[in-house]
């Protein structure tokens, strides 16, 4: 007589000959409890150190980067529902979402508002790991991650940038993806690739679509599952730690992560989510006509990301605005952990009270420098750029760049003779610089650049 085969135990029966009788609770809360704390688990270890919870060491801007993420998951999958990448359609669509469409101007207006912040608070992050050094061994390959990560984000939110296909969205990737022609040998082909064309039209709608709808997300969610899985391979966040460490930073406090440091998340989590829907109530996501390849704006300028670099395109050569300063500065980021390998005062912000003046004065120098810069450029060195018979590579790319070096050798000379910055403190004084120049250099093309990207006074600017 055949055998009859014994079914398979319940996943329940499993874990309950696993675990042994005792460990397993009798009813249903406590298996729901189970389930949840084994879940977190999985984010986070058993302990946690005091330190690491107060909200002034990480500002909780990694755990908010995650909460905006998935709203743009959610939100994007629900706009896929009302949503044809097509021309004239695309346009059409958000009309109808926004008239037709059961909360779907707020839905829109969640995802677009979520994408930009998330740009803000990633950055943000990362200044926080930066001031605190938390990019030094061990935590190199989850910096290299961070930034890979960042940079998909703003592709991301250029992409998406595209979708309602408005007249802001067709100039701007038309500004946008006319800097990758720069770029040099392929940068034709590359821009031909990336807009399925000579210029910005139907397909490169569903190009920017398909990366912004699966590629993208994809990578940007995979790429974060690694990075969480590697702060703990790390041995958790970086804690403060001195030259001679106190007894204290030697052996911190340690309390369970569950409640203490779930509670806070979760409240956290929710106040932030609370703050964008209410935001996403009151404030529209821009929406302008539909888009007309024959009616340029004037000015026509990049998402608000890419005003650093517009607007050092109008003080250099297109190869040395679009493509040599940008790719040094990525570059310099991914060399960051390699090059400052001291590890003494990880976790301490800005390192020391030293660290800390010199950060200021950096950031002092950064907010007063640039816009003298580019007023000296706009009005005295342009002239020299243009003279007849240079070479433009040479007078408005090398040169210029070359006297930019010069002034950053002698700020260094500076620092180091007369206030002995140590090598830490050059790498944190120059990192700092740079950053704030960066971030100048957007807002002035953000706020004082208007028709024919001229300078202007954001209050003379006719209102129509
Ligand atoms: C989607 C974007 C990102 C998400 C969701 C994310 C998430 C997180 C979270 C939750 C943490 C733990 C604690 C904290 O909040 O600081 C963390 C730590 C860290 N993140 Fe990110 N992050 C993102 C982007 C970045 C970027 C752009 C960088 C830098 C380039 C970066 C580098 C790091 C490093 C080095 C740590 C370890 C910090 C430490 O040990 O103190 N992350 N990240
Ligand atoms: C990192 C993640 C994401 C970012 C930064 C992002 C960013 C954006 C931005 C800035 C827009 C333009 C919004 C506007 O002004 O109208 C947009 C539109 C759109 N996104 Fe996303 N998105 C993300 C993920 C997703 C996902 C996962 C989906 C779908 C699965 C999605 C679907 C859409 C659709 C259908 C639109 C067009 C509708 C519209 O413009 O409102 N997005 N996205």
């Amino acid at each position: 007589m055949p055998e009859t085969p014994t079914p398979p135990a319940s996943l329940i029966t499993r874990i309950r000959a696993r675990l042994g009788p005792k460990e397993f609770p009798s009813d249903d809360r406590g298996r729901i409890r189970m389930v949840v704390d084994s879940l977190v688990l999985h984010l986070h270890p058993s302990k946690v150190p005091v330190t690491t919870l107060k909200w002034t060491y990480t500002w909780g801007l990694g755990g908010l980067s995650a909460v905006l993420l998935t709203m743009l998951i959610f939100t994007g999958i629900i706009l896929l529902n009302n949503y044809t990448p097509a021309v004239p359609q695309a346009y059409l669509d958000i009309l109808e979402l926004r008239s037709n469409v059961w909360f779907g101007e707020l839905i829109r207006n969640i995802h677009h508002w979520s994408a930009n912040l998330l740009i803000v608070v990633a950055v943000l992050h990362l200044i926080r790991v930066f001031a605190t050094g938390a990019y030094r061994h061990p935590r190199e390959l989850n910096w290299l991650i961070g930034i890979a990560m960042l940079l998909l984000i703003i592709g991301a939110n250029f992409t998406g940038y595209l979708l309602p296909w408005d007249q802001l969205a067709f100039w701007a990737i038309t500004v946008g993806t006319s800097i990758v022609s720069y770029v040099p040998l392929i940068g034709e082909s590359l821009t031909r690739l990336i807009l399925g064309g000579p210029e910005v039209g139907a397909r490169t709608l569903l190009n920017f679509y398909s990366l912004h709808i699966a590629i993208l997300p994809l990578g940007i969610f995979t790429l974060m599952m690694y990075h969480f899985w590697r702060v703990r391979k790390d041995g958790g966040l970086t804690l403060p730690k001195s030259i001679t460490p106190t007894p204290e930073e030697e052996k911190p406090e340690r309390v369970t992560t569950l409640p203490h440091l779930v509670r806070k998340e979760l409240v956290f989590a929710v106040a932030w989510i609370a703050a964008v829907l209410i935001f996403s109530m009151l404030v529209p996501a821009p929406l302008e006509g539909i888009a007309n390849p024959d009616l340029s704006p004037n000015p026509a300028k990049a998402p608000w990301y890419f005003m650093g670099l517009q607007e050092l395109l109008l003080h250099f050569h297109p190869l040395v605005g679009a493509i040599v300063i940008p790719g040094m500065a990525v570059f310099g980021l991914f060399l960051l952990p390699f090059v400052d390998v001291r590890l003494d005062n990880v976790g301490v912000y800005f390192r020391s009270g030293r660290g800390r003046s010199l950060s200021l004065l950096a950031v002092g120098l950064g907010i007063f420098l640039t816009p003298a810069w580019v007023l000296l450029d706009e009005f005295i060195l342009d002239w020299v750029a243009w003279l007849p018979g240079w070479d433009p590579l040479l007078s408005n790319g090398l040169i210029p760049l070359a006297l930019i070096a010069l002034g950053l050798f002698l700020l260094d000379e500076w620092i180091t003779r007369s206030l002995n910055a140590n090598p830490e403190e050059q790498i944190l004084f120059f990192v700092t610089f740079l950053f704030t120049a960066f971030i100048i250099l957007t807002m002035i093309g953000i706020f004082f650049r208007g028709p024919g990207m001229a300078l202007f006074w954001p209050w003379d600017m006719p209102v129509h």
